[in-house]
Order: structure tokens, then sequence, then C-alpha cells
């Protein structure tokens, strides 16, 4: 069900698109649905319904599940919504009922109901809260079997007594569901189709009812406000921290994580192998390995990438592969305030330091720019030293073009590398050069004004106020 308002969260977005850990709130119930190895998923749109449906399509799909969508336009409440999926429901299946907007629900719990239900049987999602207020009541006989959900506006007094909710989760056999939801009314005090009102028809009929009552409700928790969504996020982030620190992972604060898909949607992805030390503010979005030992500074952003064993990534590092990656080698020494982009692929011992920012090129073995540098489209080979403030000149306004820097070079400082440019082995170029050509392998290259001297120069003094 994914075609509420959203009204609490006061924003033009659908709320079921909100993010959560980076990724829509409805695709993560659509990410633990798949994990069931459910045949399809129907998604109820209704408010936002085109938008919801085009992100939808358009996100990543990591399963066989066949994504179908349904309208419900107007909504008349959760048993209407379901109504409106029932076509697209194949009748020898069993349903599962999610809502979009309740995200961190995992799929073993969700497996367990499926386990509790059956082909003649329905199964309930419930939790005990010590504030029930909202929610459906489970209603039991004496004996303790399940009669009915009664909603909090329908209630009777010792009925609101009651802590057992529904979490709005529920496991249904597809033929049963369709005949009950078709005998559904909104005869009560809202006025509307009542999903829940099958609990009773079930029981009138013999079908058996069971409530599959679980302890964390952040598991059914909904997102209906600005404020529960930051409070589901930061529990999805502690529960990531903690099964990294379950791994090995050393972080200096688990409260000061945070594991996001990437802007691009691609899925949360953080592995790290053993004695990772990772500080304070770090965020990790997409498909990020770590190598045995490595550490990472405390603010450091890092998407897309491979950090190898003993790799130091020092504090506010920036490193974003997106689709190409970028990798930092063995032993590497990297920042603080140091920018990576795609295709930075950095062999061991490297040495890049503050404000250098690498894009799409190579560096191998043992290649330093320890400050204030731009290498783009550049092929660096081993034990290069590059200058403080030298750039590569890789774009001449309509195309990009490769740099070439041999092994051993040394680049001055405030070097212009226009390329292209192949600078040959163990070669110098002299502070201050604008190299447009090709230097030799061993050579010096000086590439700028004479240095002049004019002894009997006087400076100007300042002249008198007349
Ligand atoms: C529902 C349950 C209640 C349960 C609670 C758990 C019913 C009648 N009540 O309450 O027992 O404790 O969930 O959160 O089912 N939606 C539609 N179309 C509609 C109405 C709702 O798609 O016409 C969607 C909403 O966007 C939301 C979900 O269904 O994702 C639940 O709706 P919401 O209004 O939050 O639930 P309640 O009716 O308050
Ligand atoms: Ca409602």
């Amino acid at each position: 069900m994914a075609a509420g308002k959203g009204t609490r969260m006061k924003s033009r977005m659908p709320k079921v698109l909100q993010k959560l850990a980076g990724r829509a709130l409805v695709q993560h119930v659509l990410h633990t649905a798949a994990q069931l190895q459910a045949r399809s998923a129907v998604v109820i749109t209704g408010h936002g319904a085109e938008q919801v449906e085009a992100a939808l399509a358009a996100g990543a799909t990591d399963s066989a599940m066949a994504l179908k969508f349904v309208r419900q336009e107007p909504q008349l409440g959760t048993g209407h919504a379901v109504q409106q999926a029932v076509p697209a429901l194949a009748d020898d299946g069993l349903v599962i009922v999610l809502s979009g907007d309740v995200p961190l629900t995992q799929a073993q719990t969700l497996q367990a109901l499926v386990d509790a239900a059956g082909a003649d049987r329905m199964a309930l999602l419930t939790v005990a809260l010590d504030n029930p207020t909202g929610y459906g009541r489970i209603v039991r006989n004496a004996q303790g079997t399940v009669q009915r959900i009664v909603e909090q506006k329908d209630a009777s007094e010792d009925e609101r007594a009651i802590q057992e909710i529904y979490s709005g989760i529920m496991a249904v056999p597809a033929k049963r569901l369709a005949q009950w939801l078709a005998q559904l009314n909104n005869h009560n005090a809202q006025g509307e189709y009542y999903l829940t009102d099958i609990v009773a028809m079930a029981v009138a009929e013999g079908v058996e009812v069971v409530a599959h009552r679980i302890t964390d409700a952040v598991q059914v928790a909904g997102v209906n406000s600005p404020l529960q969504l930051a409070e589901l996020e930061r529990a999805h982030q502690q529960r990531q921290a903690i099964a990294l620190m379950e791994q090995g992972v050393r972080l200096a604060d688990p409260a000061r994580l945070d594991v996001r898909d990437d802007v691009r949607g691609l899925p949360a992805h953080l592995v790290c192998e053993q004695d990772v030390d990772i500080d304070v503010g770090c965020i990790f979005t997409g498909r990020v390995e770590i190598g045995e030992g490595a550490r990472i500074g405390a603010y450091c952003h890092i998407s897309n990438a491979t950090i190898a064993a003993g790799a130091v990534i020092h504090p506010f590092t920036h490193i974003d592969g997106e689709k190409l990656g970028a990798s930092v080698g063995e032993g590497a020494l990297i920042g603080p305030f140091a920018r990576l982009r795609p295709g930075a692929q950095l062999g061991k011992q490297v040495h890049i330091g503050n404000f250098v920012e690498v894009k799409n090129s190579t560096m191998a073995e043992g290649s330093k720019a320890n400050h204030l540098a731009y290498l783009g489209d550049a092929t660096v080979g081993e034990r290069v030293n590059y200058g403080a403030g030298s750039i590569t000149a890789n774009y001449d306004g309509v195309n990009k073009h490769r740099t070439v820097i041999e092994n051993d070079v040394q680049i001055g400082s405030n070097c212009v590398l226009v390329a292209p440019v192949t600078l040959g082995a163990g070669s110098t170029v002299g502070g201050g050069s604008t190299v447009t050509k090709n230097t030799e392998p061993g050579v010096l290259t000086v590439a700028r004004g004479k240095q002049v001297t004019i002894s009997n120069w006087k400076r100007p003094v300042k002249q008198p106020k007349v």
C-alpha cells in the first residue's frame, strides 16, 4: 500500500519516496519482499501515483520479482486499497500486505509470518506497545484466540486498553482474501473500508487466524513525520553499525556512522576485512570495500570505492568512484582534505595530500602528489613526485586528452602539463613550467620566462602631499 498522502511530512514528495539510508521507503519494503522470493509485488499507488511508479520502475531491480502497479483513486481505506490489487494477484498464492511507509521490517520476520500462515490460515504481525494509541487492537477471546481487530476510533474503553496492536502487516491466502474483500463495508467511525475487518470474517468462517507477535517495534514502525523518519534512519544506521562491529570493525562511535545507497541508487554495501578502524562522522554510500588494517579518519565521505589493506584515509577526504569506481592501493596515504573522483586508481604506497584532486587517472606504486594539485586523465608511473600546485590541463574546451608521466619523473611546483603530452622516464620539469611538448627520458625541461636581474633599479617613493 503506497497510496496515502503523508500530510504530516509537509513535503511535495509522496511520502513513500522519502529516503531512508538513501533509498525510498517503499524501495526498502520491496527489497525485503524480494528476499522472500515473492513471485510478484503489486504496488497500490494513489497520491503522487505517477511519481511513485516512475521512481520504482527506474529503480534498480535486484530480483526476479515482477513489479505491478494498480491505482487506488480515491483512497477509501486499506480494504479498498487491497481490493484494487486483487485482479493482479494469482489466486493460488499467499498474499502479504505491507505498507510502503514501514521500511525496517526484516525478511526473516516476514518469513516467519508466511510460515505461520498457510493454505487456509491467515497470520497477523503484531506487537505489544506501552502506548497503543492510534493503532488497531488485537481482540482475543477468553481462550486467547484472535477474534477480530478493532480500530482505535471504533474501540470501546476496554478494547482501547489492549496493548497488542496490528502492525498493518498480514499474510493471507489470495483466494480467501478476494472473497472477504468483496464483503467489506464502510459502516464504521471513519467511513472507510477497513482491511482489518477481514479478520472477523475469517473467524466467522472457521478459518484460523494466528498472531505472530514480535517484540521489536522498530520493525513495524511507520513514517508519518520528518521526526519519525529521522528516528528510523538512526535505528537503521545503528543496526548497520552493530552488524559491522560484530564482524570486528572498530567504530569510534556507532552513533556517528552512515551507510547509504548512493545517489544513483546503487545499494549500500560496505564490506570490511579484519582490523578496519573507522573514526566518527564517516558516510559510506554505494559499494565500498575496505582491506585489512585500513584506517578511515574522521568525516570522510566514501562512495563506490575500494580501499586496499593498510591504507590510511585521513580526515575530511571525499572519494566518489561513481560508475567507474575508485581504488586506493595498499599502504597508500590519502588526505586530509583529498578528493578522489571516478577512475582514480592509486597503487601501493601512493601519497595524496591536502587539496589534491585526482580524476580518471592511474598512479603507480610510490608516486606522490602532496599538495594543492590536479591530476585528470593522467597515467602516472612509479615513484613520480608531482609538485605542489601543478595541474594537468586535460581539456581543450572540446575534448579531453591524456597526460603520460613515466617512472621516476619529478614535476616541480606550479607546472601546467598541457595534454596530450608525455614526460619521459626520469625526466624533470622545473617549477612554474608550462609544458606543451613531449620530453625525452632523463632531461630537465624548463618552460618559463627567464629570471632577469635589474641591479640599479629603485623602488618608487611616496610623493609628499601638496
Ligand atoms: C492501519 C490499520 C491498523 C494498524 C495500522 C498500523 C486498517 C483499517 N487499520 O491503520 O489496524 O494498527 O494500520 O500502522 O487497516 N493506504 C492506502 N489507501 C488507503 C488508506 C491507506 O494505500 O485508502 C495506505 C497508507 O498509505 C499506508 C497504509 O495504507 O501506507 C496504512 O494506512 P494508515 O492510514 O497509515 O493506517 P491506519 O488506517 O491508520
Ligand atoms: Ca488512516
